[in-house]
């Protein structure tokens, strides 16, 4: 399996900084928009329970008014569920959720709520939306996501992110081994989580990932300068690694 790379970009914190305000600036579906004018591939929002950043009514008009696909990201809850199932998105990434959280601090637990989230998987895939599962590199997460029957993983890349030396290189080599189960496996492999232009490149570099979600970085670079230059640095730092591990120039 070997695919353009493409790049998710996440609008949460476009709408954390509206709702500062509890008004209408910034909307994120204008970022939508700019994003895919810079070359977005798709629109990851998470729906979170709280709602403390997107919106019932932003994924409402996400939905009517974006025409790259939609990757959803939501809870196993009952109250999502019935969101997804209503608006029907391109793509559906469960992700662990606590409320007292920052963001979500690691991946999900697929082996061991394999019995609660199957449910969810089946209702999702039933009804033609793309389920992907948001968990840690882990082996053991991995066969739980393809006995699930999700056809994509994404890999937190979280902890990849924070790490630094000799403690980055072994999540990055946990990434590489994890997207070759997910290959094995015959599951799609996306990742994403903690992304910046300075540690994109390994991760974008690894052939059989087919999608990275970034948000928070993109957007607090847009402070400095703008949403579309910060998207289109991110897409040809994303292009340049991918070519280069490639060995081709059209990767
Ligand atoms: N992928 C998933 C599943 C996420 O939950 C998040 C954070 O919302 C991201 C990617 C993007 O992470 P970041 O905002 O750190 O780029």
């Amino acid at each position: 399996m070997r695919e353009k790379l493409r790049l998710g970009v996440n609008i949460d914190h476009v709408a954390t900084i509206r709702n500062a305000r509890g008004g209408e600036h910034p909307d994120p579906i204008r970022a939508a928009r700019m994003a895919a004018e810079a070359g977005a591939d798709g629109i990851t929002a998470h729906l979170r329970e709280d709602r403390r950043h997107i919106s019932d009514d932003d994924i409402s008009r996400l939905s009517e008014q974006i025409r790259l696909p939609l990757n959803l990201e939501m809870a196993a809850t009952e109250e999502m569920l019935a969101i997804a199932l209503r608006h029907r998105p391109h793509a559906a990434c469960i992700v662990p959720e606590k409320r007292e959280e920052l963001t979500t601090e690691g991946g999900l637990d697929a082996h061991g709520g394999e019995n609660h989230l199957r449910r969810y998987v089946d209702e999702l895939v039933q009804a033609g939306i793309r389920v992907s599962l948001f968990i840690d590199a882990d082996p053991r997460q991995l066969q739980a996501a393809r006995r699930l029957g999700a056809p994509v993983v994404e890999l937190h890349t979280g902890r990849y992110a924070e790490a630094d030396g000799a403690s980055r290189e072994a999540e990055l080599l946990r990434l590489q081994e994890g997207a070759a189960v997910a290959e094995a496996l015959g599951l799609e492999c996306h990742a994403g989580h903690g992304l910046s232009y300075d540690n994109v490149g390994p991760v974008a570099a690894i052939p059989t990932v087919v999608e990275l979600n970034i948000g928070h970085f993109l957007v607090g670079e847009a402070i400095f300068g703008g949403l579309d230059s910060s998207i289109k640095r991110m897409r040809a730092l994303m292009d340049k690694a991918r070519a280069e591990a490639t060995g081709s120039r059209s990767a």
